[in-house]
């Protein structure tokens, strides 16, 4: 991966922006922390010092000079590693006791140079100052190792904030290429479909994190996407298939009446076949037409409430008399039939039973009784369409509902092998299931509506 296309990246620029936080976050409590314990041990020196200045001045008993130059020598002998220095002085300068050449006066604690004092070397005191009955009293500390402390603690985080930052930066850029590496294998199955493999996918990790579910999203509307085309590509097949036959009629019709006409003979029959035969055309295009916009989904804007109770009655009462002049039955008990309320569209469910009951009685013969029922529970709701005819081989249940499919038994029977492709269209649009089952003997198709409205 190009460095220079890892910094255009999201992923990255979020790295750098979380590390940056990251870091001055640290730093700052870093800081605070040093500042915090660096006045803790420059007070407790403070403390300290006073403290051994008020032990001094308590030694001193009215008149008697010699307890407070005794208690100075006792705790300077005291010394423990802490440099400590003292100074008891007349009012005129003349040193009684302690380990200082000059005196200086204070105001509170102050921090005053070893240089100052007339000390060697370069340290630098706490000191306190005051007077006893009229004589000079100083008391100091060193700040050598406090000072040391300071530095040793600074050092450390110091070093921890080095760490941290390191931390951060190859964290950041650890997790950004991560994510980078699976945009990237978005984008290269992306490309590789826009090239025409419209079988890639884009890989899942199986963490069902969001890039995870984006691309379960992706995946899925190309699994859509191949089967709007690979649909397409069977309309087309399927269109210049089966319009050859009638396309080649009217062509040999057509070249007849023209020999006809051309010897003087009458025409009439050539061009009424010929109109029959572009009807036929015509209406295969219509009825393609027709099934495209009901899977467009415009007409779910139509939707209102309908009883298919009623739905049915009407058009079982008036394709029965049909089906008797055919010599066969259709029957419904409206009456023993369960009371189901659904959202769609009235015609297009009326059209879908008209293609099954016309089904029926085209591909059933004389004699067939075709049974409709409605059946109910909580949840779902089915209307059935039932025949006692040859039935549908379990094979071709699946493939009768493409365009222009139609049992081979069938080619020499009128239709164009699109009325189930609507029942499965009108089906799809109002979201229920269509099933051909084995009416022993028969087909039984079961349309299946989950969540139908509640029972009243
Ligand atoms: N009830 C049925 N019994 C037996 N076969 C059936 C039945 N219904 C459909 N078929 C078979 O399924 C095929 C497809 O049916 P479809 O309704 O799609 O087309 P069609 O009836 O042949 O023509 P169209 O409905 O366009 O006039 C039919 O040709 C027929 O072979
Ligand atoms: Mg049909």
């Amino acid at each position: 991966m190009r460095l220079s296309r890892l910094r255009r990246s999201t992923p990255f620029r979020l790295a750098v922006a979380y590390a940056l936080l990251f870091v001055s976050s640290s730093l700052l409590v870093y800081l605070s922390t040093y500042f915090l314990l660096r006045a803790e041990i420059y007070s407790t020196l403070d403390n300290s010092v006073t403290e051994t200045y008020s032990v001094i001045q308590s030694s001193y008993a009215p008149g008697d000079i010699e307890d407070v130059v005794q208690s100075m020598n006792s705790f300077s002998r005291l010394q423990n590693g802490d440099r400590r220095i003292f100074y008891l002085g007349s009012a005129d300068g003349k040193r009684l006791a302690g380990d200082i050449a000059k005196f200086l006066p204070t105001t509170g604690l102050q921090t005053i140079s070893g240089e100052a004092l007339g000390l060697p070397g370069d340290d630098h005191f706490r000191v306190k100052t005051g007077t006893i009955d009229g004589n000079n009293l100083l008391v100091g500390e060193s700040l050598e190792a406090t000072e040391d402390l300071a530095q040793i603690i600074l050092a450390n985080f110091a070093w921890m904030a080095c760490f941290t930052t390191l931390l951060a930066v190859f964290a950041g850029m650890f997790l950004a290429r991560r994510a980078h590496a699976r945009i990237d294998a978005i984008a290269e199955a992306m490309t590789e479909i826009t090239d025409g493999n419209m079988s890639r996918r884009v890989p899942l990790k199986g963490s069902g994190d969001d890039i995870d579910m984006i691309s379960a999203q992706i995946n899925s509307a190309l699994d859509r996407l191949s089967d709007v085309m690979e649909s397409m590509r069977q309309v087309s097949a399927d269109i210049a298939h089966d319009l050859k036959t009638p396309l080649n009629r009217l062509k040999l019709i057509l070249e007849d009446a023209s020999l006809r006409d051309e010897n003087k003979q009458p025409v009439q029959e050539q061009l009424r076949d010929a109109l029959i035969e572009s009807d036929q055309i015509n209406e295969t295009f219509q009825a393609l037409l027709r099934i495209s916009q009901i899977e467009a989904g415009a007409r779910r804007t139509r939707f209102a409430d309908v009883d298919l109770n009623r739905l049915v009655s009407n058009v079982v009462e008036i394709f029965g008399e049909v089906a008797e002049d055919n010599g066969q039955k259709l029957s419904f008990d409206a009456d023993r039939a369960p009371r189901c309320h659904i959202e769609g569209d009235k015609d297009l469910l009326t059209q879908l039973f008209v293609n099954l009951i016309e089904n029926a009685m085209n591909h059933c013969p004389v004699g067939t009784t075709i049974q409709m029922s409605l059946q109910r529970s909580e949840d779902r709701c089915s209307a059935i369409v039932a025949d006692n005819g040859p039935g549908i081989p379990a094979a071709e249940r699946e493939k009768v509902f493409r365009r222009l499919y139609r049992l081979d038994k069938s080619r020499h029977s009128p239709g164009n092998g699109l009325g189930l492709s609507m029942v499965k269209a009108i089906a799809d649009l109002h979201g229920m299931s269509v099933e051909i089952q084995d009416n022993h003997p028969g087909s039984r198709f079961v349309l299946t509506w989950r969540n139908p409205k509640p029972i009243n």
